[in-house]
């Protein structure tokens, strides 16, 4: 049942390039046009949207903060994400031209089911993003975009995140052809390149070693680091997420630009600093990150920067290299979040822990 591998989430971690095949799969209809089944809402009703929430737990929360970078992007609309247990308790302004987002692998945890009946109450309409089908979140939901990601058995979530940052990528685009805004051929262009992605995850996938070899080097230390900026931020909190649950090691992930405010004072010699390299497109992030591995190493962190292929921008400051494939810079979560996850699966193994089934932690959490 595990196909060969030990463990469930090893499985998961290479069954990405499916999940993310499987949810674009048939989602470009007869017209050209991407289609979504179970959108149920109408264009009319999706036109008099005019801010978007998002709300999630956990990893799907980091799905989530991705999700508004893309949404806002091509869509122009205001979006927040929002943790799911905080969400209702701050009173939030909503009325039905609010639409809540909601990103559940399960359907079934407990704080982002609390939300959507609360954001139901308050009028706005509801789409849930979601693995598993007639779950309870999607039942409580106007719409649905399913992931296809298949089942989910170890309680981390990998390949499950992977498909819903695919599914967050759609969700955005369907909105900015529906409101007809002038990206009409961005969108075509950004459908080819997810097309992509598969084969992208493939080839991360098949370097695995290089960064299983990282793990054993890395197995003994104490707390280790990720930064990141822009959509590298979101990956950068979840490879600290899968390293505190798998390893029980204590990991952080930052955004970048907040180092100098203050956790640098906890960067010491020797600490592993995993850094999330912007695409060398985007010259001024790239820039900004180069400085911030600068003050780090400054202060003896180990670096590790994930660069895509061909830039050579960080070479001369990072201790080590990850190669990750060339993709829009939006889209870089889908391959640079996968070496994080195997690293964490890879020290936990290493420390003799069971990836499957981490202490204390429960797959689907139906309690508040
Ligand atoms: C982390 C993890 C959790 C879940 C969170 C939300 O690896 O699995 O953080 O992401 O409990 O669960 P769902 O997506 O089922 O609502």
């Amino acid at each position: 049942e595990k196909g060969g591998y030990d463990w469930f989430m090893v499985k998961e971690i290479h069954e990405q390039p499916q999940a993310i095949a499987d949810t674009l799969l048939g989602r470009i209809g007869a017209d050209g046009r991407l289609q979504l089944d179970e959108m149920r809402l109408s264009d009319g009703e999706l036109r008099e949207v005019d801010k978007i929430i998002v709300i999630a737990c956990g990893t799907s929360y980091y799905a989530g903060m991705v999700a508004k970078y893309a949404i806002e992007h091509w869509t122009r609309i205001p979006c927040e994400v929002e943790l799911a247990s905080e969400f209702r308790y701050r009173d939030p302004i909503l009325d039905h031209t609010t639409l809540v987002v909601t990103i559940s692998q399960s359907g079934e945890t407990m704080d982002t089911l609390m939300a959507i009946r609360y954001a139901r109450e308050q009028r706005a309409r509801v789409l849930s993003i979601c693995n598993t089908n007639g779950s309870t979140i999607p039942r409580e939901s106007d719409a649905v975009i399913y992931t296809h990601a298949g089942p989910e058995i170890a309680v981390a979530s990998t390949k499950g995140f992977l498909a819903q940052v695919v599914a967050c990528y759609l969700l955005a685009l369907y909105f900015a052809q529906t409101k007809g805004v002038k990206y009409g051929d961005e969108i075509r262009a950004i459908l080819d390149e997810l097309d992509k992605i598969p084969a992208a995850v493939q080839t991360v996938l098949d370097r695995g070693e290089q960064v299983r070899k990282l793990a054993s080097d890395l197995a003994g230390s104490r707390s280790i680091m990720f930064l990141g900026r822009h959509v590298g931020y979101p990956v950068a909190l979840e490879g600290a997420l899968k390293l505190k649950e798998l390893a029980y090691l204590h990991a952080e992930g930052f955004a970048a630009g907040e180092l100098k405010h203050g956790p640098i004072a906890v960067i010491e010699e020797g600490v592993p600093v995993f850094v999330v390299v912007p695409p060398k497109a985007r010259d001024q992030l790239q820039e900004k990150i180069l400085s911030n591995i600068q003050e780090v190493r400054a202060r003896g962190a180990r670096t590790i920067a994930l660069v895509e292929e061909g830039d050579d921008s960080v070479v001369a400051y990072a201790d080590e290299i990850i190669r990750l494939p060339k993709v829009p810079t939006l889209l870089q979560p889908l391959v640079a979040t996968v070496p994080l996850q195997i690293f964490a699966c890879e020290i936990a193994t290493q420390l003799g822990h069971d990836v499957d089934q981490p202490r204390n932690l429960a797959k689907s959490v139906t309690v508040e």
